[in-house]
């Protein structure tokens, strides 16, 4: 079969089998061109809740499948790529939270949604990289705050909201690259355009970085907007560079350019269109979630989306 046929055939099953196809904007641009809905992590999770096709096939890393499928048990929710990893998610077990909490008694869980479900499970309130900041303004002033498992975002939600947290120690293994030096150079070589930067990044260790006028921190969906809304040519980004694809769909007048070569998610580009057709034609790759831990890793989810 070569590429056209792979794709019409993408489409025939979609339509018979009532199947939608969800992708983050980090997978590949010929799996974002096939997405019924493209989105960051907040975006897709709320299409799951709202879908009503029959089948979800989840383009994206597994933490993000195992999301949907907390959020939509009477959906089949399949993987193309049931072994793509994320450095972050990676980075925070159930057996760690649980020795933390225990360290921080009076403490209320704020969990990143790049996380297993056996952590969500154990966390009070998830969030995403769009929403952090509202979830964290609406707790108590006076109760302590475990945030994980992302310092870096964790540390940019400190400097915004004034609010001391304690912090998970660990990262996203691509943002983590993207350091204020990158930075600090792209301001300098294109003194006329935006820098819009996740702030999953190292470098919003940087208060200069941070109190730039031209530098502004998004969620991968803020930086889609900011760059539609504001009348420039010229944008430098500061995300994985699948990003740049819908950025340049949206705006091809304008100018996109990446803060550093090789800032790329390879378990992102697992998917592929061939794992696509085949999860399609299979449904293989479904993901289940024990229905005991789906519970109790709903609610936390269920506490950001009503916020
Ligand atoms: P958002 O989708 O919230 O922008 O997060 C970025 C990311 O790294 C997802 O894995
Ligand atoms: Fe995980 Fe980072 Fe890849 Fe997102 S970009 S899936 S946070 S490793």
């Amino acid at each position: 079969m070569d590429r056209q046929e792979i794709i019409a055939r993408i489409q025939a099953l979609k339509k018979e089998k009532r199947a939608i196809v969800l992708a983050h904007y980090y997978t590949l641009p010929e799996i974002q061109d096939l997405a019924d809905y493209l989105g960051d992590s907040l975006g897709l999770s709320k299409q799951a809740a709202a879908t009503d096709a029959d089948i979800i096939v989840f383009c994206g890393v597994h933490f993000m499948a195992e999301t949907a499928a907390i959020i939509a048990p009477d959906k089949k929710v399949l993987s193309p790529a049931p072994e793509a990893g994320c450095s972050l998610a990676d980075s925070a077990t159930a057996e760690g939270l649980r020795q933390w909490k225990e360290a921080h008694p009076n403490g209320l869980v704020v969990s990143y949604v790049n996380t297993t479900a056996a952590v969500k499970a154990q966390t009070d309130y998830c969030c995403t990289s769009s929403n952090a900041l509202n979830v964290v303004r609406s707790l108590p002033e006076d109760c302590e705050i475990l945030f994980g498992p992302d310092r870096n975002l964790g540390a940019w939600i400190c400097q915004k909201t004034g609010r001391k947290m304690e912090l998970w120690d660990g990262c996203c293994c691509v943002h983590d690259q993207i350091t204020s030096e990158m930075v600090n150079s792209m301001l300098d070589r294109y003194p006329d355009a935006d820098v819009l930067i996740h702030p999953e990044s190292k470098c919003v260790n940087d208060p200069a970085i941070l109190a730039h006028p031209r530098v502004f921190f998004y969620s991968t969906a803020g930086i889609m907007d900011h760059s539609v809304r504001v009348n420039k040519n010229r944008f430098v980004i500061a995300t994985e560079e699948g990003a740049l694809y819908e950025l340049g769909k949206r705006s091809p007048q304008k100018e996109f350019i990446p803060v550093a070569q090789g800032v790329l998610c390879e378990e992102m580009k697992k998917v592929t269109l061939e794992r696509l057709l085949e999860t399609l034609e299979t449904e293989c790759g479904q993901v289940r979630v024990p229905e005991e831990i789906r519970q109790r890793a709903l609610l936390p989810i269920e506490r950001m989306m009503n916020l």
